[in-house]
């Protein structure tokens, strides 16, 4: 194979390989995610196209990553500009990227007092989480039911799906699930002994779950009572997903700690704990580190991803249209749709019946990628700068894509 990049890239776009793709993949990539439904080979705004050339709407937005859609210019611009510059420089340097960066991040938390430790990924993120809580000196933390922080070994033992977990046990901490949304069985199991409550605002992987008004009120009250950290995993809600920078600090909260990633740099991976105050303390030389964290293209990245959506209005916009599909589809009146749930552009569509994977495949048949957390519930998650026409050309096809499997299942 020639060791040239661009012929590379065309010939892995090249059109008509799916297939040879898709064959190759089983042989040299690890079964972790199941087979693959499409081989992609370029994106442009909220446009993907397969391997094919067939086109499809991008409503999942590679979960909740590509904020801006694929192959935003103004990142584009700055991650190639950055790369051209100056790559990467290990945390022995300090590059100002990396603290610009840091600046707008902590700003978000509102605190007097913040620091970011940067990582590749929300896994990553949370794990920096999790050692400052040990650093308290006490060892359990309070997870919830449903509750999705990552697949290494510290933030799957915050996970709560014991199909994910139980294979890899003994996974460290003490770790006590209480049922998510309920601030009764939060205050009984929060006592002097607790380090830290982990809690999504919403929960995106358990298929979009809301918790009632004022629970993270209660959380950060319930915390205070017995100095516990309240930790704030943001990884799939924050850097406007919701319409917000961060969806606890909309509603009034300070979290101790806070993790972010996915929307952060638009595909190129970077994220980020945040701890405020004491917590943002916690950590001193030797106590964590990164090779990759923070390098000067993935701090480009995420400054120039922030600043897109400040200049475009892209909170306000992800606001308006998650309240325009909410009321859309609500205004379907079909049979099989029972509710929608979810704030801004993170959306559940809940189906009556456990035909939302069925509904996923017909959907990627007809041009749109959505997915299915839950067997009932289909997640919407499109790029922030989607336009109303574009998601009305899905909830147009809704119907009759649900109506064909229904028929199909019966
Ligand atoms: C709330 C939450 N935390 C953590 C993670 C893990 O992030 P990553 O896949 O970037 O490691 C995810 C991923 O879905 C998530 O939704």
């Amino acid at each position: 194979m020639t060791a040239d990049p661009m012929t590379i890239s065309r010939e892995l776009s090249g059109s008509g390989s799916s297939t040879a793709v898709l064959e190759a993949y089983s042989e040299s990539v690890m079964n972790t995610f199941g087979a693959p439904k499409r081989v992609f080979v370029r994106g442009e705004a909220c446009h993907l196209w397969d391997a094919d050339g067939r086109r499809y709407l991008d409503l999942l937005s590679g979960l909740a990553v590509n904020a801006l859609g694929h192959a935003h210019p103004t990142v584009l611009s700055a991650v190639t500009g950055q790369i051209a510059t100056l790559g990467h420089v290990s945390n022995f340097f300090a590059t100002p990227g990396q603290v610009a960066l840091a600046e707008r991040l902590t700003s978000m938390t509102g605190a007097d007092e913040a620091r970011v430790f940067f990582t590749n990924s929300g896994t990553e993120a949370n794990e920096a989480a999790f050692k400052i809580t040990r650093m308290t000196g006490r060892s359990k933390i309070i997870s919830t039911e449903g509750a999705f922080h990552g697949r290494s070994l510290g933030a799957l033992a915050l996970t709560h799906n014991e199909k994910y977990r139980i294979p890899f046990e003994p996974l460290p901490g003490e770790v006590i699930f209480v049922p998510f949304g309920d601030a009764d069985a939060l205050a009984s199991a929060v006592d002097q002994s607790v380090a830290a409550v982990v809690l999504e605002p919403i929960q995106g992987e358990n298929g979009v779950v809301v918790p009632p008004e004022g629970y993270l009120v209660k959380a950060r009250e319930i915390c205070d009572q017995h100095d516990a950290l309240l930790w704030m995993d943001e990884v799939q809600t924050g850097i406007g997903r919701c319409g917000s920078w961060l969806v606890h600090v909309d509603q009034g909260i300070a979290a101790d700690i806070v993790t972010v990633a996915k929307g952060l740099g638009n595909g190129f991976p970077v994220g980020a704990c945040i701890a405020t105050g004491p917590a943002s303390r916690a950590l001193g030389p030797g106590s964590h580190g990164s090779t990759f964290g923070g390098n000067p293209v993935a701090a480009i990245a995420g400054l120039a991803v922030i600043a897109v959506i400040e200049r475009d209005g892209l909170l306000d916009h992800a606001k308006a249209l998650g309240g325009h599909l909410t009321a859309a589809i609500q205004g379907l009146d079909h049979r099989l749709i029972t509710g929608t749930r979810g704030r801004g552009l993170l959306q559940a569509v809940l189906l009556a019946e456990p035909i939302a994977p069925a509904v996923v495949d017909a959907a990627l048949a007809a041009g749109f990628v959505i997915n299915a957390p839950r067997p009932d519930v289909l997640r919407l998650a499109p790029p922030l700068i989607i336009s109303v026409a574009e998601l009305d050309s899905f909830i147009d096809a809704l119907p009759s894509l649900i109506d064909n499997v229904a028929k199909e299942s019966m």
